[in-house]
């Protein structure tokens, strides 16, 4: 199948369109490269040894957009473009609305114009809110927190909306849990710029140096230790999820909803010292003070996705510490 990738160029993109070019299918990117690089791109190419189709460009550009599915007879759209830092949202709520909402909108207009019915959505755990008691399930109410959580929750509604005029399109929302890992390779990772946000590209920036020291954001949660708890997925199983629920579409039309993670707990420290297990490097730490708008505990039920789309993920937290790792210190500093 020809798959067009908004985003194919990030973190959970990059991944994906080497699992997709192994099995065969053709892969066209879109991506901006506003947080990402064309070297990622190029590493895909080398992994497989496959050559992707790759198209610079904004997706609420529309006129260039359209150029590309002109070119590309795409026949179904995995999109990842977007913005994703939780606190540069509040800090630029309209950069967030802009990039995610409008993007997607210009995207759906195109797809109509190009006759695409088929598309997957990287939606996020994020949408269940502070309140809901884990594991999630995903008929549960959805809230937001922050103007990143509240444009994928926008997002999911107008996909729905779309996919209910038009009952013939398959839209698929995953939602994702903690995607950490790499590829086997080393090739390919997460490459934050700056100060990292997120827990392992943090704890792989201490283990190489560039840190001092990883902050525990809080060590007084209802939890086995103390310290928060999340559904880390390794980035492969997670890639997986997409080609499984592009096989489950029909032709015949549908709106689905899958969580995307392993189904288990596991705590800061718990992360922290099975990295220091597996890859015998230090991980000096601190206990600092919660992290305003964090929850103590976030994990999925994986059932739905299980029973309909065959999807369970396989790897394991050693893993996901191993190829954290392999990716970390053999790029030290990322895709620079
Ligand atoms: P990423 O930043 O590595 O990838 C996103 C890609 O989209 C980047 O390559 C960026 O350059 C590109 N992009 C952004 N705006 C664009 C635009 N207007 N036009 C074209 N390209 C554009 O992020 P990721 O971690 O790979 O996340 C992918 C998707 O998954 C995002 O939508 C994110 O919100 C969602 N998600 C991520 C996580 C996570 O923890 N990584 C969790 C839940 C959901
Ligand atoms: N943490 C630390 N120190 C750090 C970073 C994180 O102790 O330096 C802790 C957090 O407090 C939390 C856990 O590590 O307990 C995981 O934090 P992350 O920032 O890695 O992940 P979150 O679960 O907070 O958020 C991520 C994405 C969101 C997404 C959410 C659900 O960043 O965009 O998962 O999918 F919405």
């Amino acid at each position: 199948m020809k798959i067009l990738v908004t985003g194919g160029a990030g973190y959970i993109g990059t991944h994906t369109c080497v699992e997709l070019l192994n099995i065969g299918h053709e892969v066209i990117i879109v991506d901006d490269l506003s947080n990402s690089s064309k070297l990622a791109v190029e590493r895909v190419e080398e992994i497989t040894g496959k050559a992707v189709d790759f198209y610079q460009v904004d997706i609420r550009n529309e006129e260039e957009l359209e150029s590309v599915f002109e070119k590309a007879e795409a026949e179904a759209v995995i999109h990842f473009a977007g913005y994703k830092a939780v606190g540069e949202s509040v800090a630029k709520p309209w950069m967030y609305y802009d990039n995610n909402i409008n993007g997607t909108l210009i995207l759906l207009k195109v797809m109509k114009k190009f006759n695409v019915k088929k598309l997957v959505f990287s939606s996020s755990a994020t949408v269940y809110g502070l309140t809901n008691e884990p594991p999630h399930t995903e008929d549960m109410p959805l809230s937001a927190t922050n103007p990143y959580g509240q444009t994928k929750l926008m997002i999911e509604q107008i996909l729905t909306d779309v996919q209910n005029a038009n009952p013939e399109m398959s839209i698929t929302l995953l939602r994702y849990y903690n995607p950490i890992g790499a590829h086997e390779s080393g090739r390919i990772g997460e490459d934050p710029k700056g100060i990292p946000n997120n827990l392992m590209p943090f704890v792989t920036q201490v283990a190489v140096k560039k840190r001092e020291f990883l902050s525990v954001f809080g060590n007084d949660y209802d939890t086995v230790d103390g310290t928060g708890v999340r559904d880390y997925i390794h980035v492969v199983d997670l890639a997986i999820g997409h080609i499984k629920a592009i096989e489950a579409m029909n032709e015949n039309g549908a709106l689905k909803t899958y969580n995307l993670g392993t189904g288990n707990g596991v705590s800061v420290l718990e992360l922290v010292h099975a990295f220091i297990d597996v890859n015998g490097v230090d991980i000096p730490y601190k206990i600092s003070d919660r992290r305003p708008g964090d929850v103590a505990t976030c994990f999925a039920s994986v059932d739905k996705a299980e029973t309909e789309i065959g999807f369970k993920a396989k790897l394991t937290l050693k893993d996901m510490c191993a190829t954290s790792w392999n990716w970390q210190k053999n790029n030290p500093n990322g895709y620079e």
